[in-house]
């Protein structure tokens, strides 16, 4: 618990009526009986205070522990910021766990395999998401040396994983995702693509592909690729490229899985290659990460950094504020590194020579809809672009002043900066785009930085009560537009969009879009333009109708890799009945 007393002073936080919810289901804390004991400005004074308290760690600091919990209490409770889910959930707890992202090795032996699935069940009960490479497991059918008998292979060994983890809730909250990935080169590929052929399958995975570039090379000229045996690296087969694609891009069309992750661009990203390779990525995809090691997320409503034109001028973002937001949050997520309490000696080790952080973004379709851009335009690209590059050049200079109070991350010197003018930083990456599944409901903001699912909806709360919900801004641009109706709005309730709806003024039709009004090619430019500037990745799903095409697919696919993607996830309406859903849902 932290020594710092909470002010007299200290405001009360606004809390929306699905934060209310929320907060008090899987954030207040409770007693053994499960009666909620801490409001949420304890709560949030909690996080703040004890995320301050490291900063009494390093003499130099230009806060007080006191001066910086306030500060960090304004920015969460003003939702300019917030970190990920189990920082809210367990800081200043004496709990401790509060990164949502690691990456786990799975060895080729029994051993590690259930060494494996032990540490992921430790991670799940601490409140993080796990990420596992399945490639080095020998593939089915070969030889045991020990036994003599054979192989049963990654899928197998996956089942078990997914299992564990369907029996351990997140401190007691909430169900623990993870991703399963395997290179395009394992001789058990194709068993592999097909594992989430049944629905309800493996339904605590997101899987995904592991390509690399001579793959992608191989689908462009039609030609054969070798599988190579993990164990013994010797070729064992060889496969069609353009066939494994297309069935890859046919499940995914059925499905929604695999996914794909491009294995070697990552790589490229790496900051650290002189301590091995990344192999995989954490369960949503946002966050590639080497073997043992975990990264705290944080992200910044982009919603709130709106100024509105004065005096004849168009309206900005307010870049300023956005930068004050930026340098205190990076302050925030670093020392989030020291205050964490891993599960693992190993994780602790790993996570401190390279210290990385993933600041990103949420209320990226609200800030659009306050600017009146519509998100499938140019200008809203060029401007995620430049947003994006604001953010990593403030992050990475509240990095760097930060190494100079603090010193650099241990790694340095081995890492991609030692040998450039560009650190020293502090932490090795420091933005990332998360899903934001649950912080969003928090901030009451639309999610990451993808468009809104439905302008206005009903939500079914506790008891069938139902309760009609709209974006604010769209509120206000209609109520503005003398279009405002109960009537109207439950008209736009039944189907989500006004895209059809020609009664109402083509200027917010056209800037009031939604996630099924936008044609694939945006969401994906999009995701490209916002991984231009991110060290690491972007979390976005590319949203299709249900009468898209298989060939649709293809192009997005291949047009993610030749637009310096990391990854692509697709989903088709209606294609899967439950979906591994990384909002704070329960799975
Ligand atoms: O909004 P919140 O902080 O709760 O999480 P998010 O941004 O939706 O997801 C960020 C990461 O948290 C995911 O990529 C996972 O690593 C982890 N996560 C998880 O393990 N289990 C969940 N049910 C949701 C998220």
């Amino acid at each position: 618990m932290s020594k710092l007393k909470m002010p007299n002073s200290l405001p009360e936080p606004n809390i929306n009526e699905n934060a209310k919810i929320v907060l008090q289901r899987r954030y207040q804390r409770k007693d053994t009986t499960g009666v909620v004991y801490e409001t949420p400005k304890e709560l949030f004074w909690r996080v703040a205070s004890s995320i301050a308290e490291e900063e009494r760690k390093y003499g130099e600091s230009v806060y007080t522990p006191s001066k910086l919990a306030r500060e960090f209490y304004d920015l969460m409770t003003s939702y300019r910021f917030l970190p990920n889910s189990p920082t809210l959930m367990n800081a200043g707890t004496g709990l401790g766990q509060l990164a949502a992202c690691f990456v786990l090795p799975v060895e080729d032996s029994i051993e590690g395999i259930f060494d494996a699935v032990k540490h992921a069940a430790m991670i799940h009960k601490s409140g993080g998401g796990t990420g596992f490479s399945f490639s080095r497991l020998r593939a089915k059918e070969s030889v045991v040396g020990s036994t003599g008998g054979v192989a049963s292979g990654p899928l197998s060994f996956l089942k078990i994983f997914n299992c564990a983890t369907e029996q351990i809730k997140q401190g007691g909250t909430r169900r623990g995702a993870n991703m399963g990935i395997l290179r395009v080169d394992h001789p058990d590929i194709m068993d592999f693509i097909k594992a989430k052929e049944r629905d309800g399958e493996l339904n605590n995975f997101n899987l995904s592909i592991g390509l690399t570039e001579q793959f992608m090379q191989a689908v462009e000229k039609k030609e054969d690729y070798d599988l190579i045996a993990p164990n013994t690296h010797e070729v064992v087969g060889q496969l069609n490229a353009r066939e494994v694609f297309n069935i890859l891009v046919n499940k995914a069309w059925e499905s929604g899985d695999p996914g794909i992750v491009f294995l070697d661009r990552i790589n490229r990203d790496n900051p650290t290659p002189a301590q091995g390779e990344i192999e995989s990525t954490n369960p949503c995809g946002e966050q590639p990460l080497l073997p043992y090691e975990a990264c705290n997320l944080g992200s910044i409503n982009l919603g709130a950094c709106f100024a509105k034109g004065k005096n004849g001028h168009d309206s900005e973002i307010d870049w300023e504020e956005l930068r004050r937001i930026i340098h205190l949050s990076v302050r925030f997520l670093d020392n989030v590194i020291d205050a964490s309490i891993y599960p693992l000696d190993k994780i602790t080790e790993t996570v401190e020579r390279n210290r990385k952080i993933g600041l990103g973004v949420m209320g990226w379709a609200d800030l659009l809809f306050q600017l009146n851009i519509p998100y499938n335009s140019q200008t809203a690209i060029d401007l995620g672009e430049r947003v994006m590059k604001f953010m990593r050049d403030e992050a990475r200079a509240a990095s760097k002043q930060l190494a100079a109070e603090r010193g650099p991350f241990p790694a340095y010197a081995e890492s991609i900066f030692g040998e450039t003018n560009l650190g020293p930083y502090r932490n090795a990456t420091t933005t990332t785009i998360a899903p934001t599944g649950t912080l969003s409901i928090i901030a009451g903001c639309s999610s990451g930085v993808e468009p809104l699912f439905a302008l206005s909806f009903v939500r079914n709360v506790m008891d069938d009560d139902k309760l009609l919900e709209s974006n604010p801004f769209f509120e206000k641009a209609l109520r503005e537009a003398d279009a405002y109706s109960t009537k109207l709005m439950e008209e736009i309730a039944k189907v989500g969009t006004i895209r059809k709806m020609d009664h109402l003024p083509e200027s917010l039709r056209s800037v009031f879009v939604t996630a099924m009004d936008i044609q694939p090619i945006w969401h994906l430019k999009m995701q490209a333009a916002f991984q231009k500037y991110t060290d690491n990745a972007v979390s976005k799903t590319v949203n299709l109708p249900n009468e898209a095409t298989r060939e649709e697919i293809w192009d997005i696919y291949w047009k993610a890799y030749e637009y310096g993607c990391k990854g692509v996830t697709v989903y088709r309406d209606g294609s899967k009945m439950s979906q591994v859903l990384c909002t704070g849902d329960d799975k």
